[in-house]
């Protein structure tokens, strides 16, 4: 990927997300020479493929430097300490991209001025290059800085804009918090699976393996998941009987719209 920056990429946080990011630049082709990562202490693999691929390292922001792109990676907790040293980084070409979850624009404009910003929310999945990422950007943001934001988060999965800040929150709660629910899923057919009489070890490992096809049958297939629910449903069969208690009025969807209605709250919540 060619980086039309008017800086460097300047990285704060090399950790799970972050070094996940990074891996991703490094691997679609952005060269070390355009990246600096501040952290005061990356994990060693990070220390190490940062290192290897010649890009820069330092512990704190250099002095006399502009960041063609400045992309906040560490907990939100620590963004009112990290925040105000980063400052003398932004100029007026800078575009500030933060995945930190709860973390408003404005939260980070009362350190930062009034910059070309960016609020993405990645998920777990971003680990394997196979997240998806929520992100909306503000009125300072450039068409250019814009493709450039979005061929940097796209290296961990594809990337959906949504056009109002507070939808963040419902990205969050769908997508962001989302793998979670899945991994639930699982543990919840496993435990039925093993109440109809199956070794719990063998019928975790069924349940496993079913969302993780399942999930790549999804990513393959051009058809939607309704199709793809229909094409392995025949009428009066084993899985239509489950369907029929899945999709009752009180099955899933009623569960679903009151989890993901909590976690959006929720994350309105962090947002203050
Ligand atoms: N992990 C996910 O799946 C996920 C999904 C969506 C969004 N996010 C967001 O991504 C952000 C990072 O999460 P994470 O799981 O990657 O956290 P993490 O693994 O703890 O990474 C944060 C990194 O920042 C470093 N750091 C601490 N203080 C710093 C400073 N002053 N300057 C520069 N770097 C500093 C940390 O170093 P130390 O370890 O030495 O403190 C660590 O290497 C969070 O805001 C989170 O909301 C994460």
């Amino acid at each position: 990927m060619t980086v039309h920056a008017s800086g460097p990429i300047v990285l704060i946080g090399a950790g799970n997300m972050g070094g996940a990011m990074l891996a991703g630049w490094l691997k679609s082709g952005i060269s070390g020479a355009d990246l600096l990562v501040i952290d005061p202490g990356p994990p060693p693999a990070m220390a190490k493929l940062i290192a290897d691929n010649g890009a820069r390292h330092v512990t704190m922001a250099p002095a006399d430097l502009k960041a063609g792109v400045l992309f906040l990676a560490v907990k939100p907790q620590m963004m009112g300490t990290v925040l105000p040293p980063l400052k003398s980084l932004v100029g007026p070409e800078t575009v500030v991209v933060s995945v930190a979850a709860g973390t408003t624009l404005s939260f980070m404009q009362s350190h930062l001025g009034d910059a070309a910003m960016v609020r993405a929310m990645p998920n777990t999945p971003a680990m394997i290059g196979r997240g998806v990422t929520g992100a909306f950007a503000n009125g300072a943001v450039s068409g250019a800085q814009r493709e450039l934001v979005h061929n940097l988060l796209k290296v961990s999965g594809p990337v959906e804009w949504v056009e109002t800040e507070a939808d963040i929150d419902a990205v969050t709660a769908v997508s962001g918090s989302g793998p979670a629910y899945v991994f639930y899923l699982v543990e919840c057919m496993a435990e039925a699976g093993r109440k109809a009489g199956l070794q719990a070890d063998l019928a975790m490992r069924l349940a496993r393996e079913t969302v993780a096809g399942a999930g790549e049958l999804l990513h393959q297939s051009p058809d939607d998941a309704s199709k793809l629910r229909q094409n392995v449903t025949s009428p009066g069969g084993t899985t239509a009987a489950a369907l029929n208690i899945l999709m009752a009025d009180d099955g899933m969807q009623p569960l679903f719209d009151r989890a993901i209605a909590a976690a959006r709250k929720r994350a309105e919540e962090l947002a203050g």
